[in-house]
């Protein structure tokens, strides 16, 4: 028995891997234990620090529901989230940049028809009309591709986020749209609006702690899916937000903003079902084609119920 010290403790974790332990499964945790091991000595962690974090995780896990995930949630203050999008953008070159998934995805949003307000008439808020089309790398509109989005409501929450003050109806400001042959999608809404990450949770510990806002540049969320195609997981920023350059979880990324032109013009205020001026967004994604994507929504349905599990 070889007492341990500083210098082999490592090698002794390491050593009790299995060797026919999954390939992948050995190689992150190799590599997580040798970065831990190097982060407790760089910063000299004592057992009270530690113990803490051991809490800290456990409480991030407490206030975690099917509403709320705080987990992702740390993942995205710390810019995990927002490297790991960066790293996969790179197989996805040339297709609509990635940003985040956040803590507020629902699964199951209602099928909506093209046009639908999915601020359910809300009486607050500026109306807003978005548009565009989904494209393939050629250019070509693609028909049969599902948008499922989401957004907050005006007064900064998602509609089943803890502490949402007003009564809206379950999946409201969510809906998904199936684009015709045209590629086209079109629904009316209320320009997204800026909000704060919760922080009543540990999350906020480290956003408090360490002297940083909250703030979301306001953005609209969209998971876009077809079979044969990647699927893409991203936001539309405002390009009015004061917080694009500073968003509290790294998401913004340049070729995701776009302008809200305000329009002032009854006759297209009709045409769109608004009963005055309205705020118009346009913005056209691309899928890049991916033959051995089979079940895209089912796919995309196991990775959010792992998320969440
Ligand atoms: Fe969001």
């Amino acid at each position: 028995m070889r007492d341990l010290t500083e210098s082999n403790v490592t090698d002794a974790v390491l050593n009790v891997i299995a060797d026919d332990t999954n390939p992948r499964l050995k190689e992150i945790m190799e590599a997580l234990i040798r970065h831990s091991h190097d982060f407790i000595r760089e910063v000299n962690l004592s057992p009270d620090e530690l113990l803490y974090a051991a809490r800290f995780i456990q409480n991030v896990g407490h206030i975690s529901d099917d509403k709320r995930e705080e987990g992702v949630l740390l993942g995205d203050v710390l810019g995990m989230t927002a490297l790991v999008e960066i790293l996969g953008d790179r197989e996805r070159t040339g297709a609509t940049e990635s940003s985040l998934l956040g803590p507020f995805y629902r699964e199951g949003a209602p099928a909506r028809e093209m046009g639908f307000d999915i601020s359910l008439d809300d009486d607050e808020g500026e109306p807003a009309f978005l548009q565009g089309r989904v494209l393939d790398s050629d250019g070509n509109p693609i028909e049969g591709v599902i948008l499922d989005l989401w957004q907050t409501s005006p007064n900064m929450f998602y509609e089943a986020q803890v502490g949402q003050p007003k009564d809206y109806e379950d999946y409201a400001y969510r809906g998904k749209f199936k684009t015709g042959a045209d590629g086209r999608y079109w629904f009316r809404s209320r320009k997204p609006v800026d909000y704060p990450v919760p922080t009543d949770g540990p999350v906020g510990l480290i956003l408090h702690g360490t002297g940083r806002h909250s703030w979301r540049p306001a953005h609209l969320h969209y998971l876009i899916y077809k079979d044969g195609f990647q699927t893409i997981q991203t936001e539309m920023f405002n390009s009015d937000s004061k917080y694009l350059d500073s968003d509290a979880v790294f998401g913004v990324k340049e070729s995701l903003i776009i302008p809200y032109e305000k329009i002032d013009d009854p006759a297209r205020a009709e045409e769109y079902g608004f009963n005055g001026p309205f705020y118009e967004g346009i913005f056209d994604f691309v899928m890049k084609d991916d033959a051995s994507v089979k079940d895209a929504e089912a796919a995309y349905s196991e990775r959010a119920s792992m998320s969440s599990s």
